[in-house]
């Protein structure tokens, strides 16, 4: 017996315009106090098998070199009859973040989360700033994403933005 495909999970259907493949057309905008501005491409997968959660894979790269940059995989979870959400990550620079919040709008358009659990392992990136806080907020806009990512570190305390894309819906 193969593993099947069930269809949305009830608890999901407040969110199933989420559901798809989502990419940048135009290059996204990173920028932080401390590093110098730079662009990049990125696409976000948002699949489902049935289970009450949302796979979650994004994948970064270089606008010139194609090279694979940032890369963040997990799940997102609705907790059930409520609008909270749950986005539990791991990412190829050595941290895991619990980023949890709510659709904030009526319409369930507005994701805005906020890290309340931060690890890294021993092979986070010795160079950069232990990150300390962050808070994300992706708004639907017609068949477009919009997301901004805003972090806090060691050296600069205030949630900061690092990143700025807006994404199309391809599938
Ligand atoms: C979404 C989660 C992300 C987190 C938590 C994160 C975290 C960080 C941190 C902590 C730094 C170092 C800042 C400092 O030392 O003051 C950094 C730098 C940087 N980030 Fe991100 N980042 C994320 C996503 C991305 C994405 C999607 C890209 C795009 C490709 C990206 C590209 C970069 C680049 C190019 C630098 C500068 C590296 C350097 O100067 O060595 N980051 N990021
Ligand atoms: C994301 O979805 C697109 C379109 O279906 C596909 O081409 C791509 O391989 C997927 N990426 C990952 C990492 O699954
Ligand atoms: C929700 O959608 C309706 C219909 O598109 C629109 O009239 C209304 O302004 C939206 N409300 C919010 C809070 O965005």
């Amino acid at each position: 017996m193969y593993m099947k495909i069930f269809p949305l999970h009830e608890l999901l259907h407040v969110l199933a315009w989420l559901e798809g493949t989502w990419i940048t057309d135009e290059p996204a905008v990173g920028t932080y106090p401390t590093i110098k501005p730079f662009n990049y491409f990125d696409e976000i997968n948002i699949t489902s098998i049935g289970q009450p959660l949302f796979n979650y894979i994004a994948q970064s790269w270089h606008p010139e070199t194609g090279m694979p940059m940032h890369r963040e995989t997990g799940f997102l979870q609705i907790l059930p009859d409520t609008k909270k959400i749950a986005l539990s990550l791991i990412n190829n620079i050595g941290m895991f973040t619990v980023e949890q919040g709510d659709l904030t709008d009526d319409n369930n358009t507005i994701i805005d989360l906020k890290s309340t659990n931060i690890l890294t392992t021993d092979a986070s990136i010795p160079h950069f700033a232990t990150v300390t806080e962050t808070r994300r907020v992706f708004t639907r806009n017609g068949d477009n994403l919009e997301f901004i990512f805003y972090m806090a570190t060691s050296k600069t305390p205030e949630l900061t933005e690092h990143l700025r894309a807006k994404y199309r819906k391809v599938t």
